[in-house]
């Protein structure tokens, strides 16, 4: 890592969405405060942003915007001082910006961190804040490489680093390498953005820069990056931080096979591995196997069940013989016993699957 480049960076963070793709776990909880190897999911991109020089930060709020402030207060935790800009109706990734920039304090050459609100990434903060500065550009994206482009916003450069197109979820990308949701902007440029209207940062304001000739520059790197956004990656990311795959100042505990969260009970005869996280008080009963999921607080893991690559909600109950493979169950649900529930099934809050009702779902 880079030592601190800039003193008292600020940043703004872009948490208004309601991420539909992650229910039923989104119904009561916004997507970034879901809980993520054992704390809620922005922890992590908070604590990472606070090692790289960010001071203060702007959450740009809309959807259960009360939430974010019981949740994180005013950052003192964190050694970070936090604000919260809420838009009544949603601005857009551009309006929520240009709105939550009445909370910043830099002056107009500043360079200003924003953040989408459901990516974990390793690459270096302060690298691309550095490189901003140096090159005088009015943008710096951050750009990885996806296998599937299409659905992300496709960003080509030339040989200088230099953006040439942004296509956002194009059918046709024509690069692998895709805008990675964290940008250094100029301050002075955000002011440019219209106040109060509901502008997207992807489809009109970084095309609207690249055709006036302004430098909107390009900051690849190959470090760990995704996107939570599904409840495949969900999962995903909190394995791969509990196993330390990714690298997180706020993991609660060295990295391991697993995370047992306080009061949690896990039999010596059960299986527990792959990055999964056993929640507060959660009990995981002989026989049982969890590999690779998040068991919420106070749910219970029958004997003989298994449970892989899953999320099993607060207080939810697996049953014996149950098994589940990449599958959501909501708070309070209850799997009864010899359920089979397979790729991408959904199991709403408080619905009991009654013994034996064997269900092959795709998707709700
Ligand atoms: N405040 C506020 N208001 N925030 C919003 C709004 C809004 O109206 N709309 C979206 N957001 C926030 C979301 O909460 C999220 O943190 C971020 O903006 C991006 O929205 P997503 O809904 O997650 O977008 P995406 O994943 O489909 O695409 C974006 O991220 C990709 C990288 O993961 C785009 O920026 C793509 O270009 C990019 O490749
Ligand atoms: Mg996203």
């Amino acid at each position: 890592m880079t030592e601190t480049p800039l003193p008292d960076l600020e940043a703004i963070l872009l948490v208004g969405g309601q991420g539909t793709r992650l229910r039923p776990l989104t119904l009561g909880t916004p997507k970034p405060l879901l809980p993520t190897a054992g704390v809620p999911f922005l922890a992590h991109q908070l604590a990472r942003a606070r090692s790289f020089g960010v001071r203060r930060i702007v959450f740009a709020t809309s959807y259960r915007a009360e939430m974010f402030s019981e949740a994180f207060g005013d950052g003192a935790a964190f050694g970070l001082s936090l604000e919260y800009m809420t838009e009544e109706t949603p601005l857009g990734t551009g309006g929520a910006i240009r709105n939550a920039a009445q909370a910043l304090t830099c002056g107009p050459d500043a360079p200003v961190l924003v953040l989408n609100g459901d990516i974990l990434s390793g690459h270096d903060i302060a690298d691309q804040v550095a490189t901003h500065v140096a090159r005088k550009a009015a943008v710096t994206l951050h750009l990885t490489e996806v296998d599937d482009p299409s659905r992300f916003g496709c960003v080509p450069t030339d040989e200088t680093g230099r953006v040439t197109a942004f296509l956002e979820k194009t059918p046709n990308p024509v690069t692998n390498r895709i805008n990675a949701g964290c940008y250094v902007f100029t301050r002075s440029v955000i002011d440019t953005i219209p106040a109060g209207q509901v502008v997207s940062v992807e489809r009109e304001t970084f095309p609207g820069l690249i055709e006036d000739g302004a430098l909107v520059l390009g900051y690849a790197d190959a470090s760990y990056w995704l996107d939570v956004g599904t409840p495949a990656a969900f999962v995903k990311g909190s394995r791969d931080l509990v196993l330390g795959r990714l690298v997180s100042p706020a993991l609660p505990g060295p990295p391991g096979d697993f995370l047992a969260l306080p009061g949690a009970m896990i039999s010596a005869e059960a299986k527990v591995a792959g990055g999964s996280v056993i929640g507060a008080r959660a009990i995981v009963e002989s026989g049982a196997q969890v590999s690779g999921s998040v068991l919420g607080d106070d749910c219970v893991v029958d004997s003989g069940a298994v449970v892989v690559d899953s999320v099993v909600g607060i207080g939810a109950r697996v049953h014996s013989g149950a098994v589940l493979r990449d599958v959501i169950v909501g708070d309070g649900a209850v799997v009864g016993p010899g359920n089979e529930l397979l790729a991408g099934s959904r199991v709403w809050p408080g619905v009991v699957l009654p013994e034996s009702a064997i269900r092959f779902s795709s998707d709700i």
